[in-house]
């Protein structure tokens, strides 16, 4: 969110906070590929008791932003005056009718269940803030039709490549592809794509402030600067159905030209010439294979990137055993969740 010029602020992972302007928060909600949520922050350091509450949040012009849409709250966190999640959202709703009340206005409908637009709370001792879900949910979902057996999410792929540093490379290599979701996160990345969500199945239209945003055409713009745009990909697979697969992933999203997918082993891949290439990869974890064609893989891997001074390899891994199969050190590491399931992303920068 900084490389398009935002000052996000993590609430929890994966959900971010951004007061930026209407024009630039619409195109966070429209082309960032890692936040699961954005919310466009309204009101902080409110008062949690609710009888201070209620009067706080009737100062925030709520008619102009929600109109007459059905609305909801969403609340996290808590506090000795709002001791559950349930409470604070009825405090906060209590809030944004008396609001309206105060105005002579009718009240909108308060829709619990898919509602127009989410209003979100998060709560601690002494500090309420609120603003609005921009994306009205979680935002992993881009419309990118994919299938295939064990596919990370995409703004996990997204967040994974971040934290691997895109910065200063020109080849992305993912030797174990699978659907192709982290090759292709990598490189649109890289490259500074824009997620490109598609403006009508979002919020944003509804709202006062966005509502004369040319939200279609904000939708195409990548971040400042445009990133990276030389970036190449590599994928290779041993499975002609996942490299299929990755072939399409990259076509959906217009990578096609810049990355190239082949039906490959680890074992007999060759590394291109490149002097700064990334290895970034979620090799199998031996829920499917037997666990022999397992460790074979990954002691392939680590000769793979082995004899490559320059290179860097990212993994995923949620096996000490396995990583150890690698024969490398690591360079440094970040904890990560795939799914349910708690693993590492491993770096190794090899040097000569
Ligand atoms: C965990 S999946 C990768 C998932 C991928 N990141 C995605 O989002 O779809 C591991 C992949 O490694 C492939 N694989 C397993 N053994 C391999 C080998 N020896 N050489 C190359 N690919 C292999 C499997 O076919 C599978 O697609």
């Amino acid at each position: 969110m900084r490389a398009w010029g935002g000052a996000p602020r993590i609430l929890r992972p994966g959900r971010v906070a951004c007061d930026a302007p209407p024009r630039l928060a619409a195109r966070l909600v429209l082309g960032a590929r890692t936040p699961s949520r954005i919310v466009w922050q309204l009101a902080q350091r409110l008062p949690d008791r609710p009888r201070e509450l209620v009067p706080a949040l009737a100062e925030i012009p709520w008619e102009k932003l929600l109109g007459r849409h059905a609305f909801a709250v969403r609340a996290s966190g808590r506090s000795p005056e709002l001791r559950h999640s349930g409470h604070a959202a009825r405090v906060v709703k209590d809030g944004v009718v008396a609001r309206y009340r105060a105005r002579g206005l009718a009240r909108p409908e308060v829709r619990p269940r898919a509602p127009e637009l989410l209003v979100d709370a998060q709560v601690a001792p002494g500090d309420v803030r609120v603003g609005i879900d921009l994306g009205g949910g979680s935002l992993h979902r881009r419309g990118t039709g994919r299938r295939g057996r064990a596919p990370l999410r995409e703004d996990v792929a997204a967040g994974l490549a971040l934290l691997a540093d895109l910065a200063g490379r020109r080849l992305v290599v993912d030797p174990f592809c699978g659907t192709g979701t982290l090759l292709a996160e990598a490189v649109a990345l890289a490259a500074g794509v824009p997620a490109g969500r598609d403006p009508r199945a979002l919020p944003l239209a509804r709202l006062g402030p966005f509502a004369g945003l040319d939200l279609a055409a904000l939708g195409t713009e990548g971040p400042e600067p445009a990133g990276l745009a030389q970036v190449r990909g590599l994928g290779a697979d041993d499975d002609p159905d996942a490299v299929r697969e990755a072939r399409a992933t990259l076509a959906r999203l217009g990578l096609a030209g810049r990355a190239r997918v082949e039906r490959t082993p680890v074992e007999t891949l060759a590394l291109p010439d490149d002097e700064r290439g990334l290895v970034l990869t979620n090799p199998p974890w031996g829920r499917r294979l037997a666990a022999t064609d397992v460790e074979r893989a990954w002691a392939a891997l680590g000769r793979l990137v082995r004899r490559r001074p320059g290179w860097t390899l990212a993994v995923v891994s949620g096996d000490p055993a396995l990583t150890r199969r690698l024969g490398l050190r690591a360079s440094r590491h970040h904890a990560v969740r795939i799914g349910a399931v708690g693993a590492r992303l491993l770096i190794y920068e090899i040097d000569g």
